[in-house]
């Protein structure tokens, strides 16, 4: 189905994830990446969750939140690494009563290693654990703790290996291979004091999308180097963690032009979207121009210059600044490339209380609504009794 016809079976603003096109992209960076296996971090778009299930080998899960919506959605819990920087004791407890317990629970400090040792010990249950190493943020443990961990653990708390993730859009093969020359100095340290043998590395590349317009990036190269670093440090199994460069390249965001205006400074475009759903990671200023095209119009036409803006409250509700566009008319329809991962969720949604936009997948060519407009007045309206 064309952009066009999407926008006018639903209306504006929309997310539309072409799920389609992320099976095929699982399918490319499995084919390069051969011997690692693919952990799909759910935080980056927890919608397309359920069409790219099998085609992944594991799932990130960070809240009870996102838990819930594996559960929802089908994923077997054999499948699902249950990390996250805070972990709650209630709500880990009910996975503990559940009677299928996860793959994998990560350990982000000593309080969470306790936590886990003592539901392990209420509910006599084994469970398997990744130690996170912190890159020298809140996330994950020092080296000398995971010495502490080894030293107080128990039977029912088996470690198979290391997580490692420092950051998002990591351009820097470099700085990767620093990083695995560390992890390898750590994992060999920790099996030869210890006499075991940490089998597992999860470990989160966050590899780079490049958004705009005159980025240039070599990515089969770069994958094709990435592997090289990954074989020459590692003969462990080693589990790519990754969001944004899995979906980023099969979502769209529509959003319609609803007024026009001109004053000293130029000529103003309002958007019915915005900032409020559309983060392009990276963009400073709205200087960048992202991959965008309008519907039913040559964008190569440069026939006025433009900004455009969204419709928030706040003079930062800016997508491009001068723009250089056909000649525009209310009614026009803009569709943002590369918009799959985190728009929908690092979006400041509940802003002005305008409406949450609906979200279509695109599934074996077909459209499917798979979430309704959602009215964010009512979340933020106080009870009218109080
Ligand atoms: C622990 C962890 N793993 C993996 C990811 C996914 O990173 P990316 O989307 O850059 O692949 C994140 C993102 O924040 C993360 O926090």
């Amino acid at each position: 189905m064309q952009f066009k016809d999407l926008s006018v079976k639903y209306g504006t603003p929309l997310f539309v994830y072409d799920t389609d096109s992320i099976k095929l992209r699982i399918k490319y960076l499995a084919n390069i990446l051969e011997n690692m296996d693919i952990c799909y971090a759910i935080k980056a778009n927890s919608f397309v969750i359920k069409e790219i299930k099998d085609d992944i080998k594991r799932v990130e899960v960070c809240s009870y939140g996102e838990y819930e919506i594996c559960k929802k959605m089908g994923v077997d819990n054999q499948k699902i690494v249950l990390s996250g920087v805070y972990k709650n004791e209630e709500e880990f407890e009910q996975i503990f009563k559940g009677e299928e317990l996860v793959l994998r629970f990560t350990i982000e400090s000593l309080e969470q290693f306790k936590l886990l040792l003592r539901l392990a010990l209420k509910y006599k249950k084994r469970i398997d654990v990744l130690i996170r190493l912190t890159s020298g943020n809140q996330f994950g443990v020092r080296e000398e703790d995971i010495d502490d961990i080894i030293a107080n653990k128990n039977d029912l708390i088996n470690i198979k290996g290391i997580e490692f993730f420092s950051g998002t859009q990591k351009h820097s093969l470099k700085r990767i291979t620093k990083e695995c020359e560390y992890l390898r100095e750590v994992i060999d340290r920790i099996n030869n004091k210890y006499n075991i043998n940490l089998e597992e590395i999860e470990y989160g590349p966050g590899f780079p999308v490049y958004y705009f317009q005159g980025d240039e990036f070599l990515e089969e190269e770069f994958l094709k180097e990435f592997k090289e670093i990954i074989n020459t440090y590692f003969k462990e199994k080693v589990i790519l963690e990754i969001g944004r460069s899995i979906v980023a390249s099969s979502g769209y965001y529509l959003t319609k032009v609803v007024d026009i205006k001109e004053n000293q400074n130029g000529k103003f475009v309002i958007l019915d979207g915005g900032i409020n759903h559309l983060v392009y990671y990276g963009q400073t200023m709205a200087m960048k121009i992202p991959y965008y095209e309008i519907i039913n119009k040559d964008i190569n036409k440069k026939e006025e210059v433009v900004s455009l803006f969204g419709s928030l409250c706040t003079i930062n509700d800016i997508l491009v600044k001068q723009l250089e566009v056909p000649k525009l008319e209310i009614g026009d329809v803009f569709v943002f490339k590369n918009v799959g991962a985190y728009s929908i969720t690092e979006g400041i949604s509940l802003f002005l209380s305008r409406k949450m936009p609906k979200v279509v997948l695109l599934c074996n060519r077909a459209d499917k609504i798979v979430r309704d407009e959602i009215d964010t007045a009512m979340i933020n309206c106080p009870k009218e009794e109080y």
